[in-house]
């Protein structure tokens, strides 16, 4: 499964980017909303980091102007994929935006019948929303489960990308569930670094190695005398 990071923040994009684990990036209208500057050059900064996948999502309700504003996202990036929500003029544009050859992510699908629309429509991502679902008290994992047994054996090329992770089980649940992609925000991706044996090893390792001076001096050497990679 594919990690993208589900930001607005181009300094978070920047921080996780360096971890070399991030294959893309999602954004929406509540994203972007909450930072300062120019969406455009946030896209654009983001895109140019990542080299892959960054979804941008339209804001008009008619398919003439979700249409519209898709090809004009796209002018952004070649790596923008546009975040359609779902509804029927979002699947009429996601059928024209695709035939053009623009990525469609198909987003706020929170069924198995959604999701086969979306991906007949030619979406290239169909986003599930697992956190909203358990807000209201329904299993994400039986929709997200049932999202991507739906669509498997259709052949369809769309990939299941999980959305609205809230905690690093969510993460767990839709690898183990064979979604493609799951879109993280920074403080879960930041939460899954994280465990106390880890933390507990790295220092007792530190401390042994440090109990005998002369075993860092050899390594201190060893490292001045091996070759500068290029
Ligand atoms: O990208 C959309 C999504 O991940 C929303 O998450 O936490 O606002 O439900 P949340």
């Amino acid at each position: 499964m594919r990690i993208f990071i589900d930001t607005g923040s181009v300094a978070e994009v920047e921080e996780v980017a360096a971890w070399g684990v991030l294959a893309g990036a999602t954004t929406n209208p509540s994203l972007l909303a909450k930072e300062e500057g120019d969406p455009g050059q946030a896209i654009q900064r983001i895109c140019a980091l990542l080299a892959g996948p960054v979804s941008a999502e339209v804001v008009s309700a008619d398919v003439a102007g979700m249409v519209r504003e898709g090809r004009a996202l796209r002018t952004l990036s070649e790596h923008v994929v546009v975040k359609v929500p779902f509804c029927a003029a979002g699947l009429q544009a996601t059928r024209e935006l695709s035939a053009d050859g623009h990525p469609v992510n198909m987003t706020l699908v929170f069924s198995p019948t959604q999701a086969l629309l979306a991906a007949q429509a030619g979406a290239s991502y169909v986003s599930c929303f697992m956190g909203r679902l358990d807000d209201i008290s329904v299993d994400s994992s039986e929709v997200l489960g049932g999202i991507v047994a739906t669509l498997r054996p259709g052949g369809v090329t769309a990939q299941v990308l999980a959305a609205s992770i809230r905690h690093p089980e969510h993460v767990v649940v839709a690898a183990r569930l064979g979604c493609e992609v799951a879109t993280i925000p920074g403080p879960v991706l930041r939460q899954m670094l994280e465990h106390p044996l880890t933390a507990a090893g790295t220092e007792r390792f530190t401390a042994d190695w440090q109990s005998r001076p002369e075993l860092g001096a050899w390594l201190d050497g060893l490292v001045a005398g091996a070759p500068v990679a290029a």
